[in-house]
């Protein structure tokens, strides 16, 4: 017995010292309350929401209610023990973001949390040398669904110049003028590179954890793509790609984005330069709609990526 429970102790030591190194945790621990994302303090900072309504009338924590995606959770893949709570992000007719001083993005509905480390999401930006590997694990929400006749943006790297390192989109891509909706692939995630090149595309089925790991090099400038649903590892799904059209150096560093960013539609009663600003004019129906994640954090690729259940796998190459 003594020994059986010894076993156990080494394995758990062993799959610790295995790791490979995180740079943020964004899984949400279990003490981690509503006034924290009311004043951003913890892993996100939740200031792109709507003005009217503080950050935890958008995000919930969901505590046990939800289990958190299995390939983190302690103990064994068949009896999971969460550690983290997921968190519902929402957006409803009130997500209108007013970014600063300008002008209030009225085509735009959108909530999401950015990575911070120690308050501080300048330093989780400073990370983003090398390669590091974004994890993220998605669900639909049952309740509150998505209307994929818009296009979302749900996770992506944003640099200053407001373009995207990678993306992960759901619905019907935009086009001005609308084409016929839903698009045959609005029901998928879409993984994009920079330059919006699908790099994989996934059915984004119900009840079911979808499990993504986005590998950037900031340097060489590729890409490369891990998924699996639920407690199954992650495993490779892309070759290396290049992903060139995104910048080198700083101009190529940007937050970490996750939630949920809804295009309008074309308004046909808009002039042609509004159907073309899609910030400020379009359509959105108002209706309250999430999605649920768990399992965010980024790490270094230099002992490996982790796959799930204490397991590393090499990185794509
Ligand atoms: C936001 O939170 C503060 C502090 O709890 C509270 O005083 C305020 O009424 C809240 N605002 C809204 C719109 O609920
Ligand atoms: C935030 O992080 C950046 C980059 O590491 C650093 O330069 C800056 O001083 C930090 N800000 C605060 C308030 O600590
Ligand atoms: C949604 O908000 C916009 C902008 O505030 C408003 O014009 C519109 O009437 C609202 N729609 C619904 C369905 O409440």
């Amino acid at each position: 017995m003594i020994a059986t429970k010894s076993f156990v102790y080494l394995c758990i030591l062993l799959v610790v010292t295995a790791a490979t190194p995180l740079v943020y945790d964004g899984r949400a621990p279990f003490n981690l309350t509503p006034a924290n994302l009311d004043a951003s303090t913890g892993p996100y900072l939740t200031g792109v929401k709507g003005a009217t309504q503080n950050a935890s009338h958008y995000t919930k924590l969901l505590g046990r209610t939800v289990p958190a995606t299995p390939l983190w959770s302690t103990a064994s893949r068949f009896l999971p023990v969460p550690t983290e709570q997921p968190l519902s992000v929402s957006i409803d007719n009130t997500s209108i973001f007013v970014p600063g001083s300008s002008a209030p993005q009225n085509g735009f509905r959108r909530t999401e949390l950015l990575a911070q480390i120690n308050n501080n999401h300048t330093a989780f930006i400073a990370t983003e040398v090398g390669t590091n590997v974004y994890h993220v694990s998605i669900m639909q929400d049952p309740l509150r669904p998505l209307n994929f006749d818009h296009e979302y943006q749900i996770v992506f790297i944003e640099p200053n110049d407001g373009t995207h390192v990678f993306e992960i989109q759901l619905g019907s891509p935009f086009t001005n003028p609308t084409g016929k909706l839903p698009a045959a692939d609005a029901h998928s995630f879409k993984i994009r590179d920079h330059a919006l090149n699908l790099l994989f595309s996934t059915p984004f089925t119900p009840l079911t954890w979808h499990n993504f790991a986005i590998q950037v090099n900031f340097d060489a400038r590729t890409l490369g793509v891990f998924y699996s649903q639920n407690s199954n590892t992650l495993k490779p799904v892309t070759k290396l790609v290049s992903n060139s059209a995104a910048s080198a150096g700083a101009a190529g560093q940007g937050d970490f984005h996750f939630g949920v960013l809804k295009l309008p539609l074309v308004d046909p009663a808009d002039t042609p330069a509004e159907q073309s600003d899609v910030v400020h004019f379009g359509i959105q129906e108002g209706k309250t709609e999430a999605l649920i994640y768990s399992g965010v954090f980024v790490e270094k690729v230099s002992g490996g990526v982790s796959a799930g259940h204490g397991t590393l796998i090499k990185p794509i190459s």
